[in-house]
Order: C-alpha cells, then sequence, then structure tokens
C-alpha cells in the first residue's frame, strides 16, 4: 500500500493512503518555514500529541473549515488515553506514552503528552510526539507489525536531543527515520545530517532528512 507522508514542518504531517488523508499535530500559521496554510491540507482526521501551540495549531480551524465544506459535518472528537486504539476505515491509531507536559490553549496544565503509532494501509508508522528518550519506546515499537517510518524528535531543549534520539532509533528499530522538531526556533537548532550520520554509521536504521513541504513516499 502506497504512503505518502508529507511533512508540513516542525512537527506537523499530512499523511495519506488507503483513500484517507491524516494529520498530525497542524501547527501552520505563525509557524517559521510553514509549508502549508490551513485552507490547504485536507483532514478525514486530526491526531493531536498535546496541547501546546506548536502541536495543536490550526486544529480548530481547519475543523471548522471542514464543517463549512462539508455538510456531513466533521467527524467527532474521540478522546483516547495512553494505550487506546481508535479504529478507522482506512486502519488505525494507538495513543502512546511520551514523557512531557501538557498545557490547555488556555494555560491549565492538563497532564502529559502522547505519541501515536498509526497504521494506515498497513503500514506503521510511529510518531514519538514531545519526549525525552525512554525505555519503553521499544516496547511499544514491538507490538504488533515492525515500524516502518519512525518520527523522532531531534532538537532538544523541549525534547531529547539528537544523541538521544539516536538511541531511541536503536530501541524502536524502525525500517526508516525522519528526524522532527528541530531547527524551527532557535532553542531546538541542530545538526540534523550529524544524526543521519550517527544513526546510519551504527546500523541502525535509514534516515530520511525531508525539508518542509516535501513528500516522503513510504516504501
Ligand atoms: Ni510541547
Ligand atoms: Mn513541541
Amino acid at each position: 500500500m502506497a504512503v505518502d507522508v508529507r511533512f508540513l514542518g516542525h512537527s506537523a504531517f499530512h499523511i495519506s493512503g488507503a483513500g484517507a488523508d491524516v494529520l498530525v499535530d497542524p501547527f501552520l500559521t505563525g509557524k517559521p518555514k510553514a509549508a502549508a496554510t490551513a485552507d490547504e491540507v485536507p483532514a478525514d482526521v486530526i491526531l493531536i500529541t498535546h496541547g501546546h501551540g506548536d502541536h495543536l495549531g490550526d486544529t480548530v480551524a481547519i475543523v471548522e473549515l471542514a464543517d463549512e465544506i462539508s455538510n456531513a459535518g466533521v467527524e467527532n472528537v474521540r478522546d483516547p488515553n495512553y494505550g487506546g486504539t481508535e479504529q478507522f476505515d482506512w486502519g488505525w491509531a494507538r495513543m502512546v506514552q511520551a514523557f512531557h507536559t501538557n498545557t490547555a490553549p488556555d494555560g491549565t496544565a492538563v497532564g502529559q503528552a502522547a505519541g501515536y503509532v498509526i497504521n494506515i494501509g498497513g503500514t506503521t508508522i510511529y510518531h514519538a510526539g514531545d519526549t525525552c528518550l525512554f525505555g519503553d519506546m521499544k516496547l511499544i515499537a514491538q507490538r504488533g507489525d515492525k515500524v516502518d517510518l519512525a518520527l523522532v524528535p531531534i532538537g532538544g531543549h523541549y525534547t531529547m536531543d539528537r544523541y538521544d534520539a539516536v538511541t531511541a532509533v536503536e530501541l524502536i528499530n524502525p525500517q526508516q527515520v525522519i528526524p522532527i522538531h528541530y531547527n524551527t526556533f532557535p532553542p531546538v537548532e541542530t545538526d540534523a545530517e550529524a544524526f543521519k550520520q550517527d544513526v546510519q554509521n551504527a546500523g541502525f536504521s535509514e534516515v530520511v532528512i525531508v525539508q518542509p513541504g516535501e513528500t516522503h513516499h513510504v516504501r
């Protein structure tokens, strides 16, 4: 099954396959290097890892837009917690643990952030969200089919840095990796090419550096 993964910058992705368009963390408006605007991205489902502005982003605008376009209305809001698997026509998405705080748009602290394991048309994608390195990444990734594509933060400061991310890749053992959550703002600047060399020299996985706006075709 062909799955296209379009990087919209930072942690945002437009994943299309099995006849569906899935958005993850659509922070677009006001983002340096934004690759699309809220009215340019189709969405059957939007997966949100947590409420920080650089992830929740344009979710409400996109949903309202979808509501306007389609008389059928938008899909209901679902509220899985860690370990919960949501079934869709195109596959499923499981909410998994991430070690990171969470805040509602009004600034209220509301617990922890999440990651997702997404199965779209038989292709397995692990979006780690915002997180530090933790050992159960291995457990999350070994449950079920081998991870075809891992999306891991490498920017440091708010998440793990590119050095811890190498170990994360070792634990997840995916076919391919796309680094995320770096070079958007000064605190998360890092050397993605060095991360790629470290991972590939260790023989852990193939690293694909995708620029905002580019699409990666998952094998
Ligand atoms: Ni965050
Ligand atoms: Mn973030």
